[in-house]
């Protein structure tokens, strides 16, 4: 089983999301769009695992069908020993109480009429917690002094905070009903470099002081290093690598894990011995028609690529310390460690 060493909180098997695309005029289904398509993962209790790649490649389709705000067209989700695909209503309230979801623009997700304090009760209320109306107000304060902003900000509306503290915000109300595990879907994207660092602070000092699992999610490699404990590479659709993210960074084996190394400056390993370059050229193919065989092979520069990598599906494999890798050419190697 593709996990790591924490309790499984939750497992994803084989999940797939295949939407028809259909034609804007006529409405007629002209093909299927396979945004996810059949990948596995576990999530430890308190652990982070980070899930990166291009845009497009079915990120943010992963985290709305584990969560069930879109109901997949295959595979199974347990969160918990429940399998979450089968909960009815009352089932899925109860889950939607444990696993909660961080958006990249809080402020498409912030009612603009409340002020926070307000937008934080109705949630307490809606979910029967904290009492009554002076306990929703005392905890609706202790949630914004937990994320970092202060009394005051509770009289404020959304459009009153920087971009920062709106995500600062969008992490009190996923928090305000305890969770045990988070989705933070691109948390830190639209925001500045100096900001960035900050709700990365915050969001790992929450993980360690509240025992939190996060799904994080991210195009860029750099962004989840500190804050993940594993980290899955996904292109179009599915995980071409997972492991730990000490050993992910420091020896990546598949070709695309090694170029979205290569890709950002401060992780390049430029000083290592035997090091190569692995640049990304092109775009990622559609999703509606994806190539033959490995679906990374028209883009791989791996130097054993052959007819094998445009006829085989490579299925992922274990490479020694907890890795994972989906490429054929990597299969020679395999139990050899680094
Ligand atoms: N409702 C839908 N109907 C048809 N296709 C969809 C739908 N939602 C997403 N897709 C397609 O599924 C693929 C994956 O989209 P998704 O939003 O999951 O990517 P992503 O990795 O989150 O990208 P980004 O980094 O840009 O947020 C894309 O090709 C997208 O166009
Ligand atoms: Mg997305």
């Amino acid at each position: 089983m593709i996990a790591g060493e924490a309790e499984v909180l939750l497992e994803v098997m084989d999940l797939s999301m295949h939407f028809a695309a259909r034609d804007g005029a006529s409405g007629r289904v002209r093909g299927l769009v396979r945004a996810v398509d059949g990948i596995s993962f576990t999530v430890g209790r308190g652990e982070a695992l980070g899930l990166v790649g291009e845009s497009g490649c079915g990120k943010s389709t992963t985290a709305r069908s584990l969560l069930r705000l879109l109901e997949p067209t295959g595979g199974r989700v347990v969160f918990d020993g429940v399998d979450v695909l089968s909960m009815d209503a009352r089932a899925l309230r109860a889950f939607r109480g444990r696993a909660q979801i961080v958006f990249q623009d809080p402020f498409g997700s912030l009612n603009p009429r409340l002020t926070a304090g307000g937008m934080l009760e109705e949630v307490l209320q809606v979910h029967h917690l904290a009492g009554e109306a002076t306990g929703r107000r005392r905890r609706a304060v202790e949630l914004l002094e937990l994320v970092g902003l202060r009394a005051e900000h509770a009289g404020r509306y959304p459009h009153e905070f920087s971009g920062g503290q709106r995500q600062r915000l969008g992490i009190a109300r996923a928090l305000s009903v305890e969770p045990e595990f988070i989705v933070l879907d691109e948390p830190v994207s639209a925001l500045d470099v100096s900001v960035q660092a900050q709700i990365l602070n915050l969001l790992s000092d929450l993980k360690a002081d509240l025992g939190l699992a996060y799904l994080f999610i991210a195009h860029d490699l750099a962004v989840v290093e500190h804050l993940c404990d594993r980290v899955a590479v996904m292109y179009l659709g599915k995980i071409v690598e997972i492991g730990p993210a000490e050993r992910l960074y420091r020896a990546p084996r598949h070709p695309y894990t090694k170029a979205l190394l290569s890709a950002v400056p401060s992780l390049d390993r430029k000083s290592e011995p035997g090091y190569e370059r692995t640049m990304l050229t092109g775009d990622p193919p559609s999703p509606m028609s994806p190539p033959s065989g490995c679906v990374f092979h028209p883009r791989c520069s791996h130097p054993k690529k052959d007819e094998e990598c445009r006829r085989d599906m490579p299925d992922l494999e274990e490479c020694g310390e907890g890795c994972f890798v989906a490429c054929i050419k990597e299969r020679s190697r395999l139990g050899g460690g680094a």
